[in-house]
């Protein structure tokens, strides 16, 4: 079994990785990565030795590239990660999404197509896995849930972008057939998270006494999952989902912005050295300018996944955020490389903007 995982060295696909190499399945393992700057080296640094692991730096976009490893490592199965991932980045500036999660994705359908459709080809047990998002569905009111068959209703760059490349997916499996799978998953949080989303940028600000920007009220509503349930949710829909079908993925765990900002304020005080004032961490709370058409409440109905496959998160959120700030606080190293690099000038111009 030959595996290639796209975007390997992000949070989610440094997670996947670890959890494949964690079994001791007999596979080897290709991740492909451009090395953005979400993506990290570090993330997988110390499973580099194992012999079914290789690192290729490359980019999705490069057809020539992706022809070769799949002819070269005879590619039985894609698990799909890399992306530009961030919605913020994507309202600045859509053009990297467009390239990365349309043009990207296309060129690895294409690639498999030529490789397990082509004359004399043969797909049997073949499969590429996509992973998307729930941001695809749009935005939720006051109730209700996404499933499987909720329209899509893209609200960002970022959305629009991933709903794209589901699409073209999809219309892979219905025109040449191309065993693919989908996973919409909502929020994940957990180790090696680029510290620029909610959670992240929330643990390391609050350590080091800075603003913990809100974006409006704080009232937004994100339904969140700790990141190894999710990894294990698309190694269960690898070896057990239903060709062609599409899986949500979510872990019942709605909260408002503003209650993820004070838990983690809270569970600071308890556990980490006090801020150089005594002050509570609390006391960090910037409400700044609202993100341009912010989703309100994304939440994920995943009965499909647990009832047909069996799959359950295991870790609630409650035990999820303290393991993840153990997690930051025992890898400070971790982040200060990514605060003190070029990351800094970005996150000074960005804050500077919220707060006008
Ligand atoms: P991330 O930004 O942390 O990592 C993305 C990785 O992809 C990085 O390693 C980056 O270097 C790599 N990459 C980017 N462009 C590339 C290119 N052109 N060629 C090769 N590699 C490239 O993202 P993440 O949060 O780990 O998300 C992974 C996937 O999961 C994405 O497809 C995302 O849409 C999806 N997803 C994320 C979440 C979430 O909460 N983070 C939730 C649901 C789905
Ligand atoms: P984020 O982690 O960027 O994920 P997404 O936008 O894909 O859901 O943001 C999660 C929520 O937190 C979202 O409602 C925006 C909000 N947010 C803040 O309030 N402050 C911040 O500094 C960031 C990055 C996000």
């Amino acid at each position: 079994m030959n595996i290639l995982v796209t975007g390997g060295c992000g949070f989610i696909g440094g997670n996947f990785v670890r959890l494949l190499l964690g079994t001791d399945r007999d596979f080897r393992l290709v991740n492909l990565d451009k090395l953005t700057y979400a993506g990290n080296l570090a993330n997988v640094a110390d499973l580099a030795d194992d012999p079914r692991y290789r690192f290729v730096k490359g980019d999705i976009c490069d057809a020539e590239l992706i022809n070769r490893i799949f002819s070269e490592e005879k590619i039985d199965h894609v698990v799909h990660f890399a992306a530009e991932s961030h919605v913020d980045r994507s309202i600045d500036g859509p053009a990297a999404f467009i390239e990365t999660n349309i043009i990207g994705t296309f060129t690895l359908l294409e690639a498999a197509r030529a490789a397990w459709l082509g004359e004399g080809r043969d797909a049997t047990g073949k499969r590429f896995l996509h992973v998307s998002t729930d941001e695809v569905y749009g935005s939720l009111g006051e109730t209700g849930y996404f499933t499987e068959t909720t329209p899509y209703d893209p609200r960002s760059p970022y959305s629009a972008s991933k709903a794209s490349s589901d699409h073209l997916v999809s219309a892979y499996h219905h025109t040449y057939g191309l065993p693919t799978l989908m996973t919409n998953c909502s929020n994940n949080y957990g180790p090696y998270h680029f510290p620029e989303k909610l959670i992240p940028l929330i643990i390391t600000n609050a350590l080091k006494g800075k603003d913990l920007p809100v974006y409006g009220d704080g009232s937004n509503v994100r339904d969140w999952l700790y990141v190894v349930d999710h990894c294990r949710a698309i190694l269960r829909v690898l070896d057990q989902g239903k060709v062609g079908d599409t899986y949500n993925v979510g872990g019942n765990s709605e909260k408002k912005n503003l209650e993820v900002v004070e838990t983690i304020c809270d569970l600071l005080d308890e556990v980490a050295p006090p801020l150089a004032d005594g002050m509570p961490r609390r006391s960090l709370i910037r409400f700044v300018k609202d993100r341009p058409g912010h989703d309100k409440r994304y939440a994920i109905d995943a009965s499909k996944l647990r009832s047909e496959l069996g799959w359950e998160p295991e870790v609630t959120f409650q035990e999820g955020i303290r393991r993840t700030i153990e997690w930051y606080l025992a890898n400070t190293a971790w982040t200060d490389a990514i605060l003190n690099g070029s990351y800094q000038e970005y996150y000074r111009s960005m804050y500077s903007e919220r707060l006008k």
